[in-house]
Order: structure tokens, then C-alpha cells, then sequence
């Protein structure tokens, strides 16, 4: 019995893929199909697949072509196949060619001539928005989105907003996207959607402004300096019917996933402590240690610390307290937010000025898991227990520096593929905004900073 083996995503199951089926099953007598895993796929850079892995192991079923169905889930894992099934065929399509040759000291090697016209990326264009982005804000930020960019189908960046001619005309010249500086209404007039990437203070109206006018918005953290202001902003959205995402780009990385499912598994018992941490001593000239009422740590790092305590306890905390190491002009170099809760205790703590440790730790009654830094990007994390010895390390699937997720499904939500609405809730955004409001309040308490103007809103734009 000749047996045959082919790999392959079967995204939007199309035309070609049955042709493949049907030639590679004339090969041989048996055809094992392996199809993706959505990790698997992810770590290979495809991270706009539409299907779920069921469903396409269901399509190529049906089509009765396969005598068996496999998954694919790692690299490597094809020699593996060959091995464990006694393949003596490997085939796959002619866009493949030559690159599976090291195949052929295993078992022959077939590449099979591709369908013209027809492809699951061409059927994910066809069926969905291309989304005209805009970007307001020219600096650090919006260059790493547009580094991004080609890594995330379905957005093509237009142009750009910023107020400030100097930065946006450097921008204009690195990056060749035309930078309006005076006319916000007509800069949105350009685009269906935007990115904003802009000093903290000015992320609400500038928000508020694109969603009353129609444009799926992706704001930088903070999206509001208040509950209200995001209550507000997310019901407006709702009314005019377009997407609404804070950039936590953590919230979207597929490790934090896996690390807040692992938690949630029960294998460290019931979860009792959360300490999460992020310090980065920043450049003194910087944005953000000079600007003592929108820089400064909590407003750089806390929506990102907060995140995994509202994933694992919910938002309905008992109380908080938030303690600042201040400089003279009130700027916080080093914020602890302690948390309260029914079943534990919770620690964020962010540092611009003072630099430790940043790292996760989620503590259970069994055990616990622990997120060295940078635990944001979630590239690696460690289950361990009382007896040493018993560690179990992961290391989840990560690509560029994370911003392609969080990219991939603002388009992914704009064309109403809402799978993943769990990743960042309302709900979540709304207590993070609380508990700034809260910062903001508590700094106006503060002795040192007597004298210190407060946070209004902003805009620095004109018009
Ligand atoms: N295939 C084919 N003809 C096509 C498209 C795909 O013969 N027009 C083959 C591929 O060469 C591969 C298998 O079908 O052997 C599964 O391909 P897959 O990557 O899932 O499909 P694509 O349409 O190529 O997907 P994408 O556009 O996401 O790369």
C-alpha cells in the first residue's frame, strides 16, 4: 500500500485545495491530510487565518478525499509524520518547490502543480474591507505600527495627523505617507479607520472626535483618564456602529493568553496573589520623564500591570490603594497600586525612575507561574510547585514586538470576525480607566505636588 502525506491551513476551503486533495490522493492508496493548528499558524507568521481548526479538518473531510486526518502543530513534526505513519510520499503544491527537498532522504518528494487564480489569501481579501488607516501622532509608536504593517493583511496606512510640523514632516519623509497638520475633520474625511498614537492627553478627543464621525478607532493606552470618559466613548461607539480598541498590545499577545489560561486551569489551586511589574528607566529627555502630569510611571505602565489582575479576579475589587516616590514636580518615578479582593491580593507596580525586577507572578494555593520581564510580551513563563524539581517551562509563540496582534484584530473586528472579543473587554478598559481617575485624584492629595496644575483635557491641535 503506497501511502501518501500532505500539510496545509485549508483556510475558506477553495477549488485548489480540492484539486491537491484529489492529485495527491491519485498518488498513492491512503492519504493522510495534516492540517493546521491556529498556533501553528501563528508562529508561522499567518495570523489572519478566519477558520477555527475544526472547521477546516471538517472541510477537508467532507470532501472524502482523506482516508485520515492529522494535525499539525510544531515544526519539524512533517519528519515526525514520515516516521510514525510509514509515508512513502510527501506531496504538497508547486508554490512549495524545493523547499521540502530535505524530505527526500525520508520518503520521495512530490510538488504538485498549483491551482491558478485561486488562493484562501485571495478569498480573505476579496471577502473582506481593506482598511484605509490614518495615524494621528508621528512619534516613537506610529513608527513601530508602521513597521508592522506588512505583516497584517487587510491594512493599508494612508496618512498621518500631527499638530507638530517638525516631527510630522519627518515622518512624511522616513515613511513616504502624506502628514496633515491642520484639518482634523479632513484628515478623517481619508481614512475609514485610525490608529492613535499621540501624547496621552489628547488620546480621549482625539477618539472621540474619529468614533462621532464614523472611524473604527485603535487608541494607545490611556484610551480615557476616566470611567465615564470610556463608558462614554464605548457607547458611542455602539451607537455608530464601529470598532473601539484600547492598544494594550499584552492583551492581544497569544502567550498572555496561554498564561492567563494556564492560571485559570486550577493547576496552581485557587489564585491568591497577583504581583505584576513593569519598570523601564527611561530617557530623562523623554516624553515621558518630562512630562510631569501625563508621563511619569502609572500613566506609562500601570494599564499594562493591571491587565493580568483584571483577567484573573475580575474588576469588582474591594479596595485599592495607590502609593507614588514622586519628584519634586510631582512626576511618579515609581507607583505600587495595591488591590484588595474576596479571594486575594493583587500588586501592580510600575517604575520610570526606579528600575526592579519586572516581572509576573501569579501565586496559587498548589503553586505558582512566573512571567520574567519582559512578561508583557509573554515569550516565556515557568509553572512551579513547593518540590523544585517539579518546574514546567513554556514558551509560546511570539512574532515582531507584538503589535501585529493587536493590529490584526482591529481588522479582524472592523470585518466583523468578533471570535475574539474576550481578549480586551469593556468592562476591563472601563476599571483600568477607573483606577487612573483614581491616580489622578490621589496625586492632587499629594503634598509634593502643591502648586502642580492637574490633567484637563487636551487637545493640542489646530484647527
Ligand atoms: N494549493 C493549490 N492551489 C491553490 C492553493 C493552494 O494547489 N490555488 C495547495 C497548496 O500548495 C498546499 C495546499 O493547497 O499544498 C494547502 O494550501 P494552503 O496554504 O492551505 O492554501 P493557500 O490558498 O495557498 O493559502 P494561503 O493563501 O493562506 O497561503
Amino acid at each position: 500500500m503506497v501511502k501518501v502525506i500532505t500539510y496545509g491551513t485549508f483556510d475558506l476551503f477553495h477549488q485548489g485545495h480540492v484539486n491537491l486533495l484529489e492529485r495527491a490522493r491519485k498518488l498513492g492508496d491512503y492519504l493522510i491530510v495534516g492540517v493546521t493548528t491556529e498556533h501553528f499558524d501563528e508562529a508561522r507568521g499567518k495570523i489572519n487565518v478566519v477558520d477555527s481548526c475544526l472547521e477546516r479538518v471538517e472541510n477537508v473531510r467532507k470532501t472524502g478525499l482523506a482516508d485520515e486526518i492529522i494535525i499539525e502543530d510544531h515544526a519539524g513534526q512533517k519528519i515526525e509524520d514520515i516516521q510514525k505513519y510509514q509515508i512513502d510520499i510527501f506531496t504538497v503544491g508547486s508554490d512549495w518547490i524545493g523547499t521540502f527537498d530535505y524530505l527526500n532522504a525520508l520518503c520521495k518528494v512530490v510538488y504538485l502543480e498549483r491551482t491558478p487564480n485561486i488562493s484562501s489569501t485571495m478569498l480573505r481579501s476579496s471577502h473582506f474591507q481593506r482598511v484605509k488607516m490614518g495615524i494621528i501622532g508621528t512619534g516613537r509608536i506610529a513608527a513601530r505600527f508602521m513597521a508592522e504593517e506588512k505583516y497584517v493583511s487587510g491594512m493599508n496606512i494612508i496618512c498621518a495627523f500631527n499638530p507638530e510640523t517638525e516631527s510630522g514632516k519627518r515622518f512624511q519623509d522616513s515613511y513616504g505617507v502624506q502628514v496633515e497638520s491642520e484639518h482634523y475633520s479632513e484628515f478623517l474625511n481619508k481614512v475609514d479607520a485610525v490608529y492613535i498614537a499621540s501624547p496621552n492627553e489628547t488620546h480621549y478627543e482625539y477618539a472621540r472626535e474619529a468614533v462621532a464621525a464614523g472611524k473604527h478607532v485603535l487608541c494607545e493606552n490611556p484610551i480615557a483618564l476616566n470611567r465615564q470618559d470610556a463608558e462614554g466613548l464605548f457607547k458611542q461607539a455602539g451607537e455608530r456602529e464601529v470598532v473601539l480598541l484600547e492598544g494594550i498590545k499584552t492583551a492581544y499577545c497569544p502567550g498572555f493568553q496561554q498564561l492567563i489560561n494556564t492560571a485559570r486551569s486550577g493547576q496552581i489551586g485557587e489564585i491568591r496573589d497577583i504581583e505584576a511589574c513593569f519598570t523601564r528607566l527611561a530617557d530623562p529627555y523623554s516624553r515621558e520623564c518630562t512630562d510631569a502630569l501625563y508621563g511619569g510611571a502609572f500613566m506609562e505602565y500601570a494599564a499594562y500591570t493591571l491587565l493580568p489582575i483584571f483577567k484573573l479576579y475580575g474588576t469588582h475589587y474591594k479596595d485599592v490603594h495607590i502609593r507614588s516616590i514622586q519628584r519634586a514636580d510631582g512626576l511618579d518615578l515609581y507607583t505600587k497600586i495595591d488591590l484588595l479582593y474576596e479571594q486575594g491580593l493583587a500588586t501592580a507596580k510600575c517604575g520610570v525612575g526606579v528600575k526592579t525586577e519586572g516581572q509576573l507572578v501569579i501565586s496559587g494555593t498548589k503553586g505558582y507561574l512566573l512571567a520574567e520581564s519582559p512578561w508583557w510580551l509573554t515569550r516565556k513563563y515557568k509553572l512551579c510547585y513547593e518540590d523544585p524539581n517539579k518546574v514546567e517551562t513554556f514558551e509560546p509563540k511570539f512574532q515582531g514586538d507584538g503589535l501585529r496582534y493587536e493590529m490584526s484584530e482591529f481588522v479582524a473586528q472592523i470585518n466583523k470576525v468578533d471570535k475574539n472579543k474576550y481578549l480586551l473587554t469593556q468592562d476591563e478598559i472601563a476599571a483600568i480607566s477607573e483606577v487612573t481617575e483614581l491616580f489622578i485624584e490621589e496625586r492632587m492629595r499629594w503634598k509634593h505636588k502643591d502648586g502642580i496644575e492637574e490633567p484637563k483635557r487636551a487637545r493640542q491641535k489646530k484647527e
